[in-house]
């Protein structure tokens, strides 16, 4: 029977252990031995966390879900926690990471999965997908947990989806990281043109990239962001308001390194990355 494990007991990791748990053993971990609370509809569930530095055992299939920040820290453990034949999914967001795990059987998933963790209590918003490129372990894995409500989607276009996803956070998650606001700061026509123009830079390096995006990629993501609820937050908005370190690295930072390589101007990306970098500085 495969072996399932969880790494990040948070947001996103929760909602998988949680839906994996409903078919198959699955192990969650975290920093340390806790309980958490998943809050799912109308639902509370209490889900065991083991200590990732206690471990001994090994497994089939890892999802990966701690922030990017915390990537390299985990890699010992992970390690120690794989054979020859485990799969890795990397359910983060943002671009580069995966290189951190060239020595495993790695993949990184554009992740569908919207929550929200304070302390100990889990709250999930909506969706619970993962998009994955081809592959037919990868099909396999997702075929085993086809009966539960985690979608596993083993698409043809998974690098259209996370360059989509890459572009969806590169606006969204800039001005609300940086204004120290919630969505509703669209509201304002400078914000919402301010984003557009973000956007665009971030279409150009993604064609440069190979891409096959036109300009009504950058409306079809501001029609998402006009979906938004006002309050909403982003990872990276939130992230700001704890005064603990942003994924900016692999999203703007990713974009800006693509950006030069390709010999492309961008100056409001360098204005953000340069704000970005700052908010970092000796934090
Ligand atoms: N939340 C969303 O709606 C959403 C949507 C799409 C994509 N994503 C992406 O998904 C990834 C995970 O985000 P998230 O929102 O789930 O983050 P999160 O709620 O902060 O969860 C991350 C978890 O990782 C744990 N962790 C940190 N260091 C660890 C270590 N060394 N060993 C074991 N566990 C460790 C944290 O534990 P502590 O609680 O003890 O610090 C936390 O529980 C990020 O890349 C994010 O951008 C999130």
């Amino acid at each position: 029977m495969t072996q399932y494990a969880v790494i990040g007991p948070g947001a996103v990791g929760t909602v998988i252990a949680h839906e994996i748990s409903k078919v198959a053993a699955v192990k969650l971990f975290g920093r340390r031995e806790q309980q958490v609370v998943l809050n799912s509809g109308s639902n509370d569930y209490k889900i065991n966390v083991s200590s990732l530095l206690l471990n001994s055992d090994t497994f089939d299939v890892i999802f990966v879900a701690v922030k990017v920040t915390k990537l390299a820290s985990i890699l010992p453990a992970l390690q120690a926690m794989s054979h020859d034949n485990t799969v890795i999914i990397l359910c983060q967001n943002g671009m580069g990471q995966l290189d951190m795990l060239h020595e495993f059987n790695a993949v990184q998933a554009v992740v569908y999965i919207s929550g929200q963790k304070t302390d100990d209590y889990v709250r999930h918003f909506q969706d619970k997908k993962l998009i994955l490129p081809v592959n037919q372990e990868l099909q396999r894995i997702s075929q085993r947990l086809d009966a539960t409500k985690l979608e596993l989607v083993v698409s043809p276009d998974y690098e259209a989806a996370l360059w989509f996803k890459l572009l969806v956070n590169l606006g969204i998650n800039t001005v609300t990281a940086l204004t120290k606001n919630t969505a509703h700061v669209l509201e304002l026509p400078e914000v919402m043109q301010l984003t557009e123009q973000l956007l665009q830079e971030g279409l150009r390096i993604a064609r440069a990239e190979g891409l096959d995006f036109t300009a009504q990629t950058v409306q079809d993501i501001i029609a998402i962001y006009r979906t938004y609820a006002g309050d909403m937050g982003t990872s990276m908005y939130y992230d700001t308001l704890a005064g603990v370190l942003l994924e900016y690295d692999y999203i703007q930072g990713e974009l800006q390194r693509l950006a030069r390589k390709h010999q492309l101007t961008t100056p409001l990306l360098d204005v953000c990355c340069t704000l970005l970098t700052g908010y970092q500085y000796k934090r």
